[in-house]
């Protein structure tokens, strides 16, 4: 049986392909040919903890492949990380199993990717400085593919934990060629920022609409259980909503959940799927927008799509 490391993936493929990559099949979603159930989530609250269950077939790529997936947000005072995963790929034409892939790598990857085209079709045009909320795992990639979709001259960031911050600054400076650099508030990390991603395990909102200029992108990737939100209820009303794919955000969206809850806004108040833009069928930024916010839980064609491609790189290789 093939396994793929965390290293093997990263010699195997760019941050560049993904992001090519996720575009396809959100285009693929969006034209209704890829076959995905909704993502199986077993909460396990003596441990703060979920794992989940996420499978996909994306035809035009024979992708199929199921990953399991683990959030457990105190893993990191156990030096654990707290978004865990393994990928299965099967063959689709004999059902075959062909590979087991480390999926944690892979999974921050294409969590930065999506972030990435959201942006190429969202953000402000000439978008120059952005805030990522988070220095964690999806926090780095979130960073790296903003840098590699936008033209950026900084970076701000800002985390609770002020050790993670200043790694982070260091790390992804010299990674990515763009100044970024730690904030001192959440405040200061989005002032004048033209676009702010949030990859948080914080339940409640780490970013307020009364700190955001008129014309803004914002990409909330981290949470996904119907009670925990990034973003404040205000955010998402002034908004044009946009996200990964209706049916799992009304499942398990909180940022979304939550405002309809209050009664501020109803489902409709999401504008379309990522994909609808990707095609042609439904407009990405105007002239006329302000804030634009794209709201992603994850879904598995990410997984499938990416996966494929590595398997189909690592078959040339041999
Ligand atoms: N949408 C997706 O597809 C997707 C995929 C993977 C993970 N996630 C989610 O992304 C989140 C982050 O995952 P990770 O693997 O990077 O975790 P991580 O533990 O590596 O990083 C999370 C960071 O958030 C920081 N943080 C927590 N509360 C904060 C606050 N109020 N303000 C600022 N910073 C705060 C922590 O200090 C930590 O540095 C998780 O909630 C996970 O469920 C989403």
């Amino acid at each position: 049986m093939l396994y793929l490391s965390a290293e093997d993936v990263e010699s195997l493929i760019s941050m560049k392909e993904v992001i090519d990559t996720i575009e396809i099949a959100f285009g693929e979603m969006a034209k209704g040919k890829v076959i995905m159930p909704p993502r199986t989530t077993v909460m396990l609250e003596k441990y703060n903890g979920s794992i989940s269950l996420m499978s996909s077939y994306i035809p035009s790529m024979d992708a199929f492949a199921t990953k399991i997936i683990s959030i457990y947000p105190d893993n990191r005072e156990k030096s654990l990380p707290t978004t865990a995963a393994w990928i299965f790929v099967n063959n689709p034409e004999n059902g075959q199993l062909e590979a087991i892939m480390d999926g944690t790598y892979i999974t921050a990857l294409r969590t930065g990717a999506v972030t990435g085209v959201a942006a190429k079709y969202l953000a402000p045009k000439k978008s120059k400085i952005a805030a990522v909320f988070g220095c964690g795992v999806q926090g780095r990639t979130q960073a790296w593919a903003l840098a590699e979709t936008l033209e950026l001259e900084m970076i701000r960031v800002y985390d609770l934990s002020e050790e993670s911050m200043m790694k982070f600054s260091d790390e992804m400076t010299e990674k990515l060629g763009v100044d970024v650099i730690p904030s001192v508030s959440g405040r200061a990390a989005v002032e004048d920022a033209d676009i702010v991603a949030t990859a948080t395990t914080s339940p409640s909102p780490v970013v307020h609409r009364k700190w955001l200029k008129d014309k803004v992108h914002v990409s909330a990737i981290g949470a996904f259980y119907p009670s925990y939100r990034e973003l404040d209820t205000e955010i998402i009303k002034d908004s044009k909503l946009v996200v990964d794919e209706i049916g799992s955000i009304m499942h398990e969206a909180g940022d979304i959940l939550i405002p309809i809850n209050e009664g501020v806004i109803t489902a409709d108040h999401i504008f379309c799927e990522l994909g609808d833009i990707i095609i042609g069928r439904m407009e990405g930024r105007t002239k006329h927008d302000g804030i634009t916010v794209f709201k992603s839980v994850g879904v598995a064609i990410q997984d499938s799509s990416v996966s494929s491609l590595i398997l189909k790189k690592w078959l040339k290789t041999q």
